[in-house]
Parts: structure tokens; sequence; C-alpha cells
């Protein structure tokens, strides 16, 4: 899951964290395509895209994804909900994936989010190279995941994403209610209406040798900081042209049918090395869907009860194994570039889980259901607001206990998670929340600007 030092270290270092506040220069273009870095002309001769913040008012029905389903999926149904939706998707993203030079969003018709593009201004007055968007293909940067996340199919070294997020017409019309006025959002309209899809679509800059899941997959060229110079710690820390392979598509559609109660179905793709299919696009097969947290299965520690079966969430058995390493509390939905599993976890009860012994610690919807405005609960299930990169010291309520199974729930998009301070419910978007977190910061309301988070 989340970016790292994109949207959330800008609103981070506007949280007073990491010193950034004394530098004053607080970024405040609502509508930055990029952070501004750009690679010198003999390093990089290709183009640069830009940004689509052209809302509609009105998407067109037709064409519209109307869901595969007549009735509330099932795990049975699940499987051809995702076939249906990837054959409805790919006129657009098969160019993203298997063309991207050809890649213009304005073209296809799906839109960025304001006040996320610019970087964050270090104390030096240079401009942090893993914040914003970069100007190559509008990508945010995750975190770093430590090499034992993937025991399966491991990786030399660390992983990182680069993704980029895409609205569809209907979703933006959701953008356009909440952004009309840039400098007076209206976080209360942040409800999405059926029909709306968003794409994370997210690319591993690695080689093939270094990670054989990635053999055969597509390129894009990002301009960020390599993996290594982060890890060393470099300092000035320099984007560079790097290769990157879509190994992900993380996607959530609204469709109240499907999804009587949550009002979402939250599902993945990932790349297949081995999947026969010609091109790239073709061989990314389904990873699994969810559409409910299973909240009856939540009093079991290890989230699923022995002989118990999800009902709200399906896997794909089919998927490739390394896979299997990053799903879910209990099994139920997460990629693997989502965080989903948590090394170096502590909790109430004095349960330690250490070095091998990860905790799986969410789900799709588990995680985005803590969106709201102001940013109140933590992400995963958490007593603390504040999170540590994964790897560093995090304490979560225990597994199986009533406060852990807060973030199990099945709520509506307006119900949320925190309404005894007011919350404001997001419709499970997390870069709205980032979104709001920026524009605030901006303004210096720091109280509604949430904390530096790292993540997907
Ligand atoms: C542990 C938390 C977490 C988990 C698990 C997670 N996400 Fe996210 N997701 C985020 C965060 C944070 C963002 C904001 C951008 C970023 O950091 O990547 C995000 C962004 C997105 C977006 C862009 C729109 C939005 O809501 O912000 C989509 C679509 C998305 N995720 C889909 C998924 C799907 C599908 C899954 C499961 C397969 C998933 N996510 C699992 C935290 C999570």
């Amino acid at each position: 899951m989340f970016r790292q030092g994109s949207f959330l270290k800008r609103a981070a270092c506007a949280g007073g964290l990491a010193g950034c506040l004394t530098t004053g220069a607080l970024a405040d273009d609502p509508i930055a395509s990029n952070n501004g870095l750009y690679p010198a002309s003999d390093k990089w001769s290709g183009r640069y895209l830009l940004a689509n913040f052209d809302y509609p008012e009105e998407a067109p029905i037709e064409g519209r994804w109307r869901g595969a389903a007549q009735a509330a999926l099932t795990p049975e149904t699940a499987p051809h909900y995702l076939e249906a939706l990837k054959r409805h998707l790919e006129p657009d993203l098969r160019v993203l994936i298997d063309q991207v030079e050809q890649w213009d969003p304005k073209k296809a018709g799906w839109y960025d989010m304001v006040w996320s593009g610019e970087g964050t201004p270090l104390a030096d007055g240079s401009t942090d190279p893993t914040s914003g968007r970069e100007a190559l293909m509008n990508t945010y940067t995750g975190q770093i995941l430590p090499p034992e996340t993937f025991t399966t199919v491991p990786p030399t070294g660390s992983v990182q994403n680069h993704a980029v997020i895409y609205y569809n017409d209907v979703a933006a019309t959701t953008l356009r209610d909440v952004w009309g006025d840039l400098y007076v959002p209206r976080p209360e309209r942040a409800q999405f209406r059926d029909g709306a899809i968003v794409v994370k679509a997210e690319a591993v800059p690695l080689s093939a040798e270094d990670w054989p899941v990635l053999r055969g997959a597509a390129s894009w060229h990002v301009y960020r900081p390599s993996i290594a110079a982060q890890t060393r710690g470099e300092k000035p820390l320099r984007p560079e042209v790097l290769e990157a392979h879509p190994i992900q598509m993380a996607i959530k559609v609204k469709d109240s049918i499907a999804a009587p109660e949550t009002g979402w179905v939250y599902l993945a793709y990932v790349y297949d090395a081995d999947h026969p299919g010609e091109t790239p696009w073709d061989r990314f097969v389904p990873l699994g869907a969810m559409w409910g947290n299973d909240p009856n299965l939540t009093d079991d520690p290890d989230g699923l009860p022995p002989g118990a079966t999800l009902r709200e969430s399906w896997i794909n058995s089919e998927a490739p194994a390394f896979t299997h390493d990053t799903l879910g509390w209990g099994g139920r939905l997460a990629g693997p570039m989502d965080v989903a599993t948590r090394h170096n976890v502590i909790t109430p009860s004095g349960r330690r889980y250490v070095a091998e012994d990860r905790l799986r610690a969410s789900s799709c919807l588990s995680c985005h259901g803590a969106a709201e405005f102001p940013f109140t609960a933590n992400l995963y299930p958490s007593p603390n607001r504040s999170f540590p990169r994964d790897g560093e010291a995090f304490l979560l309520y225990d597994p199986g206990s009533a406060d852990w199974a807060r973030w199990f729930q099945n709520r509506r998009g307006d119900d949320p998670m925190s309404p005894n301070i007011g919350g404001l419910a997001l419709d499970y978007d997390m870069v709205m929340m980032f979104a709001l977190s920026n524009y605030h910061a901006a303004m210096g309301a720091e109280a509604f600007v949430r904390q530096g988070l790292d993540g997907h």
C-alpha cells in the first residue's frame, strides 16, 4: 500500500515530522502534474506525461460498467466478475501495460487526483525525489518492502513499486463534487456513484534476474532514486531514469448490487510470467476479489476458524505462488504490493511477531475502510494513529480481539470508522484522504493533516 514520500511524506512534513515545516516552503500547487524533477537530456529523450484534472460534471451512460452480477457476489460468481471486468477495461488498460508510450489519460478518459503531484521541499531547498508524482509516468512511489516479504520466490534484496492511479469518468464526477472549488473542498460529497472505477497499476524497478516473477513483463520508465540508493541512505538522494515492470493492477469498482454491504468490489490482477498469454497484458491473471470483510469470522485469532471458509473474498488458487505470501488476515484479499503483512509487531497481551513470524494484519477493505476526514483511525488495527515503516516495531491490537475486529466490519461508504469524533467517511478512498491532508497542509491547518505514513 502506502506511497513512500509521495503525497504522504508531504503530509508528514506538514505534520511537523522530519523538520520539514522549518523550511517554510510548503508546496501549494493543487494542479501540479509532477514534482518538478526532470532528467538531463542525455539520460531521457522520451515524452513527459501530463495529469488530467478535467473532471466531468456527468459521465455518459453509454459504455458504463454495469457490473457482471445480478446479485451480491459469492466466491462462486466472483471469477466471472473478474474476467468480465478485465475485458471491459482492456481497450484502455492494454495500452497502459503493453504500449505505454501511447498511453494518454486525457484521450482514454481517466483522471488524476488534484493536490497530489507536487514534491516535498527538503530542508536544503531541494525537492524530495521520492515525493509527488514523477515526471515521466506520473507515478507515486511505494514503500520499500523488506526481502522477507516474499518467501516463495524470493527477490534479490528489497522490492519497491511505482504506481499510477487513475479514476474513470464516473469516479471523476465525484472528484468534481469534492474539488469543484480547489480551495474550498467539500469532503462531505466524497461518495462515489455506481460504475465508478479506480485503477492502481504498480511497477517494480527490478530485473527478471533480480526477481524471476518479472520474466517477460512490460516496461515503464520512471524518474526515481534506485532502491539501492535509498536502502544505503544516500544523501542527497538523486532520481535516475529507472526501468520498472508492471506486476499488479489493484482496482476498485463501486457496485452496490455486487457488494450490497460495502458498496465496493476490490479486486486485483497480477502478472504471471508462466501464463501462456501473448503479451504482458494477456499474462495478467486474477488474484482475487473481495466485497466484504467476513465480519462474522473475526473472533478467531487467525481470522478464519478451523473448517470455516471466507464468503466475501475469493482468491484464485492458480495465481502465481509468490502472491500467497502477502494475502491478508485469514486469507482475505490483499496483493503483493499492499503491505498487508507486517513484520515486527507487538500486541497488548505481550505477543511479538518477529523475523519470519509475520502477521497478516489487513485486507483491501480493512485498510481502505479507515479513509475518513480528518484522518483519525490507523489504517491497521492499532490503538495509535501513527505507524512505522514495515519492519519497525508496531503496536497492533491482538488479532481476534473486539478492538481488532473493528477493522474488519462491513460499513457503507458514508459510515465513518470514527463517528465519535464527528469524522466524515470518505467512501474507502485513501488518495482522497491524502489530497485533503495536502490541501490542509498548504492552508496551514495542521490539525487536519495526517501524519507520516509509508506504504503500498
Ligand atoms: C494496508 C493498507 C492497504 C491495503 C491492504 C490495500 N490498500 Fe489500496 N491503498 C492504500 C493506500 C495508503 C493508498 C493510497 C495510495 C498509495 O499509497 O498507494 C491506496 C490506494 C489504492 C487505490 C487508489 C484509490 C484509493 O482508494 O485511494 C486503489 C484502487 C486501491 N488502493 C486498491 C486496493 C486493492 C484492490 C487492494 C487489495 C487487493 C488494496 N488497495 C489494498 C492502502 C491499502
